[in-house]
């Protein structure tokens, strides 16, 4: 059964961009066979604790004397861990919340055993991701392309640590309907919204299909 975690970060349950991108990619997954699963983990709402204990960045060989994280703690980084390794496919929302990730996002990006740092070990390696940005004005391609603290810190974390095959999708000018100022961008907002959906059914079509030939039962 190909399996799908969709996580979702926005502070926002109604009218969320990102929200409605992981959700036409976990309706097109699923549309690619009745044997696609999805696990939702909604950080915004159940969010994970903000690093207890910097020890559980480090693999228990690499903890020096008197580092003892909280056992539940430890538990509850392993589950997530292990629902990471028993993915085919991730998608994540990643709103852009002053010029970063949302802080519960952060706080489950802290999976660090992942990264041993005394082995070449990447155990997640390969694994697609898919990370949607959703974010009120436009940076790629503008001056304010060096300011983006979304993406970055994302692709450097899954892709570059951890060895993951990152996708990056990005809604921009998501304000353009909210802030009168922005109203002549509206219709660019509008086309940006069309391609980030577009990209992310392909991306959910395409990965679905592979993860169905990786598994054999295509
Ligand atoms: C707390 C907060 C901080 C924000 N900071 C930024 C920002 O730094 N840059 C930006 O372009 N938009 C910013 N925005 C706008 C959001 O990125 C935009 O509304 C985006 O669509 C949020 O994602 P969502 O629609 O999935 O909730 C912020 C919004 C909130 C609520």
């Amino acid at each position: 059964m190909p399996n799908l975690p969709r996580l979702d970060s926005s502070a926002d349950t109604r009218t969320s961009t990102s929200r409605e991108l992981t959700g036409i990619f976990t309706r097109t997954w699923r549309e690619v066979s009745p044997a696609h699963e999805v696990v939702e983990r909604d950080l915004h709402r159940t969010p994970p604790p903000h690093l207890p204990d910097s020890a559980l960045h480090y693999a228990p060989r690499l903890r020096v004397d008197g580092e003892q994280p909280d056992p539940v703690a430890e538990e509850l980084q392993k589950a997530l861990l292990a629902e990471l390794a028993a993915a085919d496919v991730v998608v994540i929302g990643a709103p852009m919340y002053n010029w970063s990730i949302p802080s519960p996002l952060k706080a489950w990006l802290v999976l660090g055993t992942t990264v041993p740092f005394d082995t070449r070990e990447q155990p997640l390696a390969g694994k697609p991701v898919v990370v949607i940005s959703s974010r009120g004005a436009a940076y790629a391609g503008t001056p304010d392309a060096g300011k983006d603290h979304t993406v970055p810190p994302m692709v450097q974390v899954l892709g570059d640590s951890m060895g993951m095959a990152v996708s990056v999708v990005t809604a921009d000018l998501t304000l353009a309907t909210r802030v009168p100022a922005m109203a002549p961008l509206a219709d660019t907002a509008r086309q940006n919204r069309q391609a980030a959906e577009a990209r992310v059914r392909e991306r959910a079509t395409t990965l679905g299909r592979a993860s169905l030939m990786r598994r054999g039962t295509a």
